[in-house]
């Protein structure tokens, strides 16, 4: 098989890049190991920053996020007894989206599906071949046969664990990582929304987050030891976690209701800052990770096939590699400023096992700062928004 681009994972990065491409009139192919079914019902997150929203928009796939999706214009942050709302739209002229990740994962399917896109399900033994040279290909299995794509570049947007990465040699890769010692225990709940807005909580219990999927579905999360099993905490536990770190003194509670999924999820940063070999680019989780309380991951994804199908278009139109060569560092920028910010909200709002009364009083020094200073409120805004204004 020949394409122009060959893609290796249709999550959001994968996805997105090769309805771009389309627009711009470049063919590619996306391979998957995971069947269609499971890419579109794994429970992922869920915030689309404005500048998200508004490609989504500008590329013809944003009817379903605007009528399914919720808008909101701000957030709560509780702490000490006391709930703050941090005012996104006053301090920043932006909002953003709750719309989960497996829909965005479903319109961004059914818009490649309808254009006759070229996506290959449930492929194995996926293996990178000559990326340094100008014929790069990509080799898999389907159905016992053995397939390759001959392609001008490949696309590694296969996740963490997937082979991209790892076909960049050990000598040229720069990988940063912080592994976080607490994970997220999340819950799926028939209710409906406890709040109108996203509530981040610290306590002295742990952390705790109060989100949504939809008027009848709640998504919920509170810190945990990250390696304990789901089998070990009841439903009433979990009612009684949360009630003890969210509810407030005015009467605000939780709303309970069925419990139809539970996990647990690790914590980490991580990002190579290497992103290009050769004919070969990383988007997405191959290339960064950030802890969840940032609400960043597919932001990130998104902006970095944003960079490199422009790149790839100014290839095909004008024969220029230098925006392709210049896609790393211009990614890294917006990558770095999401892992600082993902690191701070969580360096903010985490019980630290080894945290002396000092460091505690420092935390809640600063979460008093971003919610009484404008200045201060306004830096936590403009990142969770989005960095409207950084270039890319
Ligand atoms: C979610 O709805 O899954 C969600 C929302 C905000 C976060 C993380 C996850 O910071």
């Amino acid at each position: 098989m020949r394409t122009q681009v060959g893609i290796i994972g249709a999550g959001p990065a994968g996805l997105l890049l090769s309805h771009l491409l389309h627009l711009k009139g470049i063919d590619s192919v996306v391979i998957e190991s995971r069947t269609r079914e499971e890419i579109e019902s794994t429970i992922r997150a869920g915030v689309l920053e404005q500048g998200t929203m508004d490609l989504l928009q500008d590329v013809g796939l944003g009817n379903r996020m605007v009528a399914e999706g919720a808008l909101h214009q701000g957030f709560e942050l509780t702490f000490e007894g006391e709930r703050h709302r941090i005012d996104l739209t006053d301090l920043t002229g932006h909002a953003i989206t709750v719309y989960a990740q497996h829909e965005v994962i479903k319109d961004l399917v059914a818009a490649r599906v309808a254009a006759g896109g070229k996506l290959v399900f449930g492929v194995s033994n996926t293996s990178l071949h000559d990326v340094e040279s100008t014929k790069p290909s990509i080799r898999y299995e389907k159905d016992d046969d053995t397939c390759e794509i001959h392609c001008d570049f490949v696309i590694g947007c296969d996740g963490s664990q997937g082979p991209s990465r790892s076909a960049i040699p050990e000598a040229v890769r720069k990988d940063h990582q912080r592994l976080y010692p607490f994970g997220w225990f999340g819950i799926l709940v028939e209710a409906p929304p406890s709040s109108d807005e996203l509530i981040y909580a610290r306590h002295d219990r742990g952390f705790a987050l109060i989100s949504t999927r939809s008027p009848t579905v709640q998504r919920m999360y509170f810190q945990c030891d990250p390696r304990d099993s789901v089998e070990n905490w009841s439903d009433d536990r979990i009612w009684s976690e949360l009630h003890a770190r969210l509810d407030q003194a005015d009467g605000w509670r939780v709303t309970e209701g069925r419990i139809f999924q539970k996990n647990i999820v690790g914590m980490r940063s991580f990002v190579s800052n290497v992103m290009q070999h050769g004919r070969l680019f990383l988007a997405g989780d191959s290339a960064h990770i950030v802890p969840p309380t940032g609400a960043k991951g597919m932001n990130l994804a998104v902006n970095d096939v944003k960079i490199l199908a422009e790149g790839l278009d100014s290839f095909y139109k004008n024969g220029t590699e230098d925006k392709l060569n210049a896609y790393t560092a211009t990614a890294l920028q917006r990558i770095w400023r999401a892992e600082h910010f993902s690191w701070w909200m969580t360096s903010m709002l985490h019980r630290f096992a080894d945290a002396t009364p000092f460091d505690q009083q420092l935390q809640v020094s600063e979460l008093r700062y971003v919610t009484s200073s404008r200045a201060g409120a306004t830096a936590l805004a403009e990142n969770y928004v989005g960095m409207v204004g950084l270039s890319h």
